[in-house]
């Protein structure tokens, strides 16, 4: 056979098996994907072979967290009705971590937080029913239970969500498994616990991790309410990505999962151990208890790892040296 002939032939099979590889291509849409754990989603997705849009305002995001990620990237508001079901066209599975973020945030701008994150994922589950989209996978929170009856939470445990921003990330919750039943979407909730990882940024409503990391690298003591001996679950954003890609191309069920590590540290230890790792030894300033503040606190990982086979497995250690590094080289280098 001339060799034109076996070029072309070759062509015609390599186009057929693209527009097929093509159909087969999974296309996802990351609402909050420029921020911490969206950004890692995103990542995370790229590297399964995903087609990803981020849909992000940018108002607690950052573009430099997704600017060497080959995305689409859309700035666009969830409130934006309009440009959500713009945004959906052609999207097989929606990961939803757009939100205002924070216990003491909400308290600070309650509207804002309800606005985001009740009406912001209403409107994201009618840019879905619009467009067709079938499936998503929501980033809950362990802030659904307010204050913590037992020291190990299972899914089962009282929602007594005590603040607005537990109150708006349990009606969202409730709200999207409620369109499951009556608009047949697959949905599943993830309710993380405290996470922490590589483009965690400190800002004023952050999480303990990047606080200390702030204060290590800007010379300052760290300060822990009352006598440190409270316990958290930290789980790595690694395994928080990985828990996402799961649910929402390997879960084909609607369900609900704590997303936690399982286990616990008291922060006296976390204070050591980022001294220790840093090199960097500013000492401990002990303040008085705060009075929201739970004693202990720990997801009970089980329902996860016996329904969707997931059990996180950064050991805590290893993911503080990663961040500690990813701090000192972008964070640091940055101011
Ligand atoms: N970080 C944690 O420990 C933690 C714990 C429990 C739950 N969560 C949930 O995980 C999700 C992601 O949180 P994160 O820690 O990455 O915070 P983040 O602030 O880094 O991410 C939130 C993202 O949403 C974007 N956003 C905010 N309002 C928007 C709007 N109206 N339209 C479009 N985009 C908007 C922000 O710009 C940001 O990129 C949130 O839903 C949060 O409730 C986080």
């Amino acid at each position: 056979m001339a060799n034109t002939k076996r070029i072309t032939i070759f062509a015609l099979y390599s186009k057929a098996f693209c527009t097929l590889f093509n159909f087969f291509t999974v296309n996802a849409l990351v609402t909050g994907g420029s921020g911490f754990i969206g950004s890692n989603v995103s990542r995370m997705l790229l590297s399964k072979g995903v087609d990803v849009v981020v849909f992000d305002n940018l108002s607690s995001g950052c573009y430099d967290n997704i600017k060497d990620l080959p995305v689409k990237f859309i700035k666009g508001d969830v409130l934006d009705r309009d440009a959500v079901c713009d945004a959906f066209k052609g999207i097989d599975v929606v990961f939803h971590l757009a939100a205002s973020v924070g216990r003491q945030r909400s308290i600070d701008h309650p509207q804002l937080d309800s606005e985001t994150n009740l009406v912001g994922t209403i409107n994201v589950l009618e840019g879905m029913r619009a467009t067709g989209v079938k499936k998503i996978v929501y980033s809950s929170s362990a802030a659904i239970f307010g204050e913590l009856l037992s020291p190990e939470i299972d899914e089962n445990h009282p929602q007594n969500a005590d603040s607005p921003y537990g109150v708006s990330k349990l009606a969202a919750e409730k709200m999207i498994l409620s369109y499951t039943g009556i608009y047949g979407i697959t949905a599943v909730c993830l309710r993380y616990f405290n996470i922490y990882g590589v483009n965690q940024r400190y800002d004023l409503y952050g999480n303990v991790i990047p606080i200390f990391a702030h204060r290590l690298f800007s010379g300052q003591p760290l300060i822990i309410y009352g006598d440190g001996s409270q316990t958290r679950d930290f789980v790595n954003v690694y395994d928080v990505a990985r828990a996402n890609v799961m649910a929402g191309l390997e879960y084909q069920k609607t369900d609900v999962f704590n997303l936690g590590s399982g286990e616990s540290i008291t922060i006296n230890r976390l204070a050591e151990m980022m001294q220790e790792i840093s090199g960097l030894r500013t000492g401990v300033d002990y303040q008085n208890e705060r009075k929201a503040d739970v004693k202990h606190c720990k997801a009970n990982a089980n329902k996860i790892m016996d329904n969707m086979g997931f059990k996180a497995q950064v050991p805590l250690e290893e993911g503080l040296r990663e961040y500690i590094d990813w701090y000192k080289n972008t964070i640091v280098k940055e101011s």
